[in-house]
């Protein structure tokens, strides 16, 4: 038979297999999924084309951590009886698809073959390396066993179910936390957020354990105005439970860099504050910035607020994003300067010049921080 008439047959016999199958007796199989436990919390009967139903069997052992996942559902015929095995010193990978021909019969446990530790003769390299896609360099060999006959380098990205516990509590008035529970978390490492937060009169001490999150880890925000003082430092950390610190914001250099911002506040109002009183900008802080909304503060009172002062990078681009004790109900307007880098000339990033007379009258001030640093 040539190969033309055999695939004609063949898709004839798929076609009538499946309208068969769907005239005379349609079939169901169990559907369920769970990324993180050996069982599916949830299972729902599911209509399927072919006659077979499955359940994979996954297990990951990775970091000292070990991760079972499930799936049920209509089988991938291709894949009936598969086992899969990676095996390397801190990495083991562990998949097996099992299949069953009745109606919903994929009722099942997870289930994974004993693994066979008899060496076969194979010797592959044995390297791991995190974090990085260049290939591992290793002198160390391992001896393979059972299935696995074929040595593999892989590099790639690889999104763990859970990656770490942590630990996770919340207090917007206080630098400890009352109440501390340990949660998985879908990434590697911790997080601590410290903030202290001044405004007129009132302070306010917050900290927030939890996953970390990665563009936050290690920014530093920093914004200043006679009667507005806000601070927050994001510290990570990439172990289990090691979030386990306290409360801790680097000390502020108070040494002036040159930049000079307007400076007013007023509070019951989300009308512009104008004031010749200017603020002469210290340490991190590199650009201006004004500011208008309705906020909840950590006591719970929501009012309306507008000022104008000095910030950092990181206060601009994540603004309210990142903030624990301070709850933005409805931001009016938050607009910024340019880095100012060289404020001796006058040169901001991107070559823009601006004047102390443009920073005042706000002339060449940015809505977005899309071309920051
Ligand atoms: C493996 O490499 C290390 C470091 O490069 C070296 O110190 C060691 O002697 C090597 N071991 C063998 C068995 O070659
Ligand atoms: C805002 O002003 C009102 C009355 O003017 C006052 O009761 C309140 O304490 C002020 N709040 C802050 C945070 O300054
Ligand atoms: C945090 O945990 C580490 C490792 O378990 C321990 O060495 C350290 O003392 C702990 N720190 C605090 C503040 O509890
Ligand atoms: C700002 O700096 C200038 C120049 O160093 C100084 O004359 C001025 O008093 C400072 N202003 C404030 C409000 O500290
Ligand atoms: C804030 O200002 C808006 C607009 O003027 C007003 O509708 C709102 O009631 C004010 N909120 C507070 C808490 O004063
Ligand atoms: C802040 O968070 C919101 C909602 O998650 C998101 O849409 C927005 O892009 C974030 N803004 C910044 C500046 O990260
Ligand atoms: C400030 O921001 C508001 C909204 O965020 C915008 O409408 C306004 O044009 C901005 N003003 C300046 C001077 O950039």
């Amino acid at each position: 038979m040539n190969a033309f008439s055999t695939t004609t047959l063949s898709v004839l016999c798929a076609v009538l297999a499946s309208v068969f199958s769907h005239y005379s007796n349609p079939k169901t199989c169990l559907s369920g999924l769970s990324t993180t436990s050996p069982t599916c919390l949830e299972e729902s009967e599911t209509d399927c084309t072919g006659d077979q139903c499955m359940i994979v069997s996954q297990y990951i052992y990775i970091y000292g951590k070990e991760y079972r996942a499930i799936l049920k559902d209509c089988a991938d015929e291709a894949l009936c009886g598969a086992f899969g095995s990676a095996t390397q010193s801190d990495v083991l990978f562990r998949g097996f698809v099992n299949c069953c021909k009745e109606k919903n019969c994929n009722t099942g446990h997870f289930y994974i073959p004993e693994d066979d530790r008899t060496p076969n003769g194979v010797i592959c390299p044995d390297c791991f390396m995190d974090g990085t896609l260049e290939e591992c360099v290793s002198n160390k060999t391992r001896a393979c066993t059972g299935s696995e006959k074929k040595c593999f380098d892989y590099r790639g990205r690889v999104q763990l179910p859970v990656f770490s516990d942590c630990y996770s509590c919340l207090s917007k008035t206080s630098t400890t936390c009352d109440k501390v529970i340990v949660i998985p978390c879908p990434q590697k490492g911790c997080m601590i957020i410290s903030q202290y937060v001044y405004i007129n009169g009132a302070e306010y001490y917050s900290i927030l354990k939890g996953c970390a999150i990665s563009q936050f880890c290690g920014a530093l925000g920093s914004a200043t105005q006679d009667k507005v003082k806000v601070r927050g430092y994001v510290k990570c950390c990439p172990g289990e439970l090691c979030n386990n610190g306290s409360f801790y914001i680097p000390e502020d250099d108070p040494t002036p860099n040159g930049l000079v911002c307007p400076n007013c506040f007023i509070n019951g109002t989300l009308k512009e504050c104008v004031s010749t009183k200017k603020i002469n900008c210290t340490g991190i802080e590199d650009r201006c910035f004004e500011y208008r909304g309705t906020d909840k503060l950590p006591d719970d009172s929501v009012g309306n607020y507008s000022f104008k002062g000095c910030m950092n990078s990181f206060a601009c681009k994540y603004n309210f994003n990142a903030s624990i004790a301070v709850e933005e109900i409805q931001g009016d307007a938050m607009n910024w300067t340019q880095t100012i880098r060289d404020i001796s000339r006058n040169i901001a990033k991107g070559s823009v010049c601006l004047s102390l007379e443009d920073i005042m009258t706000k002339k060449n001030w940015l809505c977005s921080c899309g071309t920051l640093l």
